[in-house]
């Protein structure tokens, strides 16, 4: 069994991320290759990037990023959900991802995102770009709702079609496969640069 987190991206008041995430993580915990973790930024409420070493040397001087530390570490995978701010990815994951370095490494990342009529495909876009700096994989498939608020009824839950659940397993199949080929990759001596 591999740990995937799922890791809600957004933290305004009134976000609707958490409603996206609840359809799609009972999906995450049928999967019987993964212990799902579900990781909400607004509960780890990381201030802006504030520690004086660069992230590589792993040397935190604070316990909010020693926190942050042992969350990443544990996963072999992450889901983000993530919504598109200004045709980008908010500035909350991307403050939360710059805070670390080798937890990330390695290890593979797939997307739900929300939105309007791009369904936030430009925000995976420009977060991609971002996670192949810390040697991640960022998968191809990936959940994409446009016009997510048609989806979210009067009870706010998500009411998902017939082929955004199929996306969603599309997306976790998909991760099984690069869960396991990069597991091994980890085991394996790191770069001396990564000591
Ligand atoms: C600051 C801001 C910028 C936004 N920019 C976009 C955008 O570029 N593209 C888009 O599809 N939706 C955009 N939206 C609308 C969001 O898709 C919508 O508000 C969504 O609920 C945001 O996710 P959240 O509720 O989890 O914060 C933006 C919303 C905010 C608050």
């Amino acid at each position: 069994m591999y740990k995937l987190i799922v890791i809600i991206c957004s933290t305004r008041e009134g976000r609707k991320g958490p409603i996206v995430a609840d359809w799609f993580i009972p999906l995450a915990k049928a999967n019987k290759h993964f212990i799902v973790e579900v990781i909400d930024l607004k509960e780890v409420n990381l201030p802006f990037m504030d520690e004086p070493n660069h992230p590589r040397l792993k040397k935190y001087t604070k316990k909010h990023t020693w926190d942050w530390s042992r969350i990443i570490d544990e996963a072999d995978a992450f889901i983000m959900v993530l919504p598109e701010y200004n045709y980008g990815y908010p500035a909350t994951i991307k403050n939360a991802i710059d805070y670390l370095h080798q937890e990330w490494l390695y290890k593979p990342v797939g997307f739900v995102s929300y939105g309007g009529i791009a369904a936030g495909t430009r925000s995976i876009q420009a977060l991609k770009q971002v996670l192949t700096a810390l040697q991640m994989v960022p998968l191809m498939e990936s959940v994409n709702i446009p016009f997510f608020t048609k989806y979210i009824n009067a009870d706010n839950h998500f009411v998902a079609t017939e082929e955004q659940n199929h996306a969603a397993q599309n997306l976790l199949f998909s991760l099984e496969k690069w869960t396991e080929t990069l597991a091994p990759m980890r085991k394996a001596r790191l770069h001396p640069e990564h000591k």
